[in-house]
């Protein structure tokens, strides 16, 4: 049984290259980092700042976020040197499917599922936070068992997941242009909020910048982190230990600058641009993080900040509803966009997945009236309401961020694979001190993971076990590399 065969690079391009799947190339750099800002702001900077900084890190959020851009920023590297040596869709599994073979790739496929389709629930409960903050500012409170901090079944972000679930089945594009209006809604508004916001900064609210560690039920049982039950020391919120928990759950509003990656095959040059694509998104996002959450703390105190909203209840807090208004309606313009975006990328990556055999071929089929995998995208749409409306926010967040940390660490082990197997690959760009920088990316990745519950470990596991079932039971037999053979 050869679990490690390999698609061989150029098998992936060719694929690419059929005139029926072929898709047109005419993305830039600039292009590629609009796009990267678009999907990477989102719920991880209008929501879960507010979450950590309350529970787990107080105003040194912002240190937390440096923490986590210095992961990301390693393993960008890594991305990068992938996506222009091997500039096709499917990120990250089509790489580990040229480098370390094919069950390397359906694990890889597997946890993406946990990156994307989770992370589209993710923002959606966040796109349901700042609309009920949008309607409470005008007037309309909606009822607590149905939107809110903690509600029954959140019913807006089921709501939402199927519209855009309707969109991308029915095939309708956002225009770039619509898509740009939106990215610059959200900036600006992310803009707004650091400029206005500077005004109510009151620097009382800086002290204690580090609160000092407390045992909360936040941090109790298989609630605690991995590595402060692993070290066996009571586990605390906040300290300098809480910075690190806190790193390893804002590191979802970095999540996306891996996605850049999946535009490559639509970009004019990507071997020079989508590594500026990529890294260049990441920069930016992680100044306007740092920015952001350094005023959001000092406008009100960690400990009252709101958990659904917390940028715009931050501005109610200080007397000014009509700017929480304005900051609603951006956030919602601008995770709108997120939660299209990762709902496409799943579908994508499941897409390949189908058209490699590793699961079902005909899922994939797409549909002639719309000319979309459209059956895919209903059971994405589906599976992914039923997470949005029902699964508690934070344990979703912490599930999607060991899941993307684990495809770092494969991403980053895959670009040494490659070094040593085809040398010869042109490669646009190349990640500095191979195999030192790789090496530390998967560290960091490992240590941000340990920083995870224990419960969230536990989970990520179960599903793991469970993607092996599948390959052995489906996706080995049905391999479209066997039928090659
Ligand atoms: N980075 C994206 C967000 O924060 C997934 O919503």
């Amino acid at each position: 049984m050869d679990i490690f065969r390999t698609k061989s690079v150029e098998q992936s391009i060719r694929d690419t290259e059929a005139p029926e799947h072929q898709l047109r190339k005419r993305l830039t750099a600039t292009d590629l980092t609009v796009f990267g800002i678009g999907v990477i702001v989102g719920t991880g900077i209008f929501v879960l700042t507010g979450q950590v900084a309350k529970e787990l890190a107080g105003p040194a959020v912002a240190v937390s976020f440096v923490v986590a851009a210095v992961v990301c920023g390693l393993a960008a590297l890594c991305y990068a040197e992938f996506a222009s040596t091997i500039p096709v869709a499917g990120s990250a599994y089509t790489f580990a499917f040229a480098t370390l073979g094919e069950f390397p790739a359906w694990v890889i496929g597997w946890d993406l599922i946990l990156e994307l389709a989770l992370a589209a629930a993710v923002v959606a409960v966040g796109w349901s936070g700042y609309f009920a903050s949008m309607l409470a500012s005008i007037g309309l409170e909606l009822p607590s068992a149905i939107a809110g901090d903690d509600p029954v079944v959140n019913v807006p972000a089921i709501l939402i997941v199927a519209i855009l679930t309707a969109v991308l089945a029915a095939g309708i594009k956002l225009s770039s242009r619509v898509n740009l209006i939106l990215v610059i809604t959200k900036i600006a508004v992310v803009l707004l909020v650091i400029v206005a916001g500077l005004f109510f900064v009151k620097a009382a609210n800086y002290t204690p910048f580090i609160p000092d560690p407390v045992a909360t039920p936040r941090v109790e049982g298989l609630n605690a982190p991995l590595i402060q039950l692993l070290f066996g020391v009571t586990p605390v919120a906040f300290g300098v230990i809480g910075i690190f928990s806190a790193a390893a759950i804002v590191f979802f509003a970095f999540i996306g600058f891996d996605i850049v990656a999946t535009a490559a095959e639509e970009t004019i040059e990507p071997q020079r641009d989508v590594p500026r694509g990529i890294i260049g998104s990441l920069a930016i996002c992680t100044v306007l993080y740092v920015a952001v959450s350094l005023v959001v703390v000092g406008m009100q105190r960690y400990d009252r900040l709101s958990t659904s909203a917390p940028l715009s209840d931050a501005f109610t807090s200080v007397g000014y509803p009509w700017l929480a208004t304005i900051i609603s309606v951006g956030a919602l313009a601008g995770l709108t966009t997120v939660v299209l975006v990762l709902l496409l990328g799943q579908t994508r990556v499941l897409f390949a997945m189908c058209r490699d055999g590793l699961l079902p071929r005909w899922l994939a089929q797409v549909s002639p009236r719309f000319g979309t995998p459209a059956r895919l995208t209903v059971i994405v749409g589906v599976v992914t309401m039923i997470l949005a409306g029902f699964v508690s926010f934070g344990e979703l967040a912490e599930l999607v961020n060991i899941g993307t940390l684990f495809a770092f660490m494969i991403v980053s082990i895959g670009v040494i694979v490659l070094r040593r197997t085809r040398p010869d690959l042109p490669r646009g760009f190349r990640a500095p001190l191979v195999p030192v920088l790789p090496i530390l990316s998967v560290l960091a990745c490992l240590y941000l993971m340990l920083n995870l519950p224990a419960m969230t470990w536990l989970r990520f596991v179960v599903w793991m076990i469970l993607g092996v079932l599948v390959y052995l039971g489906f996706g080995y037999w049905h391999s479209r590399i066997m039928a090659r053979r």
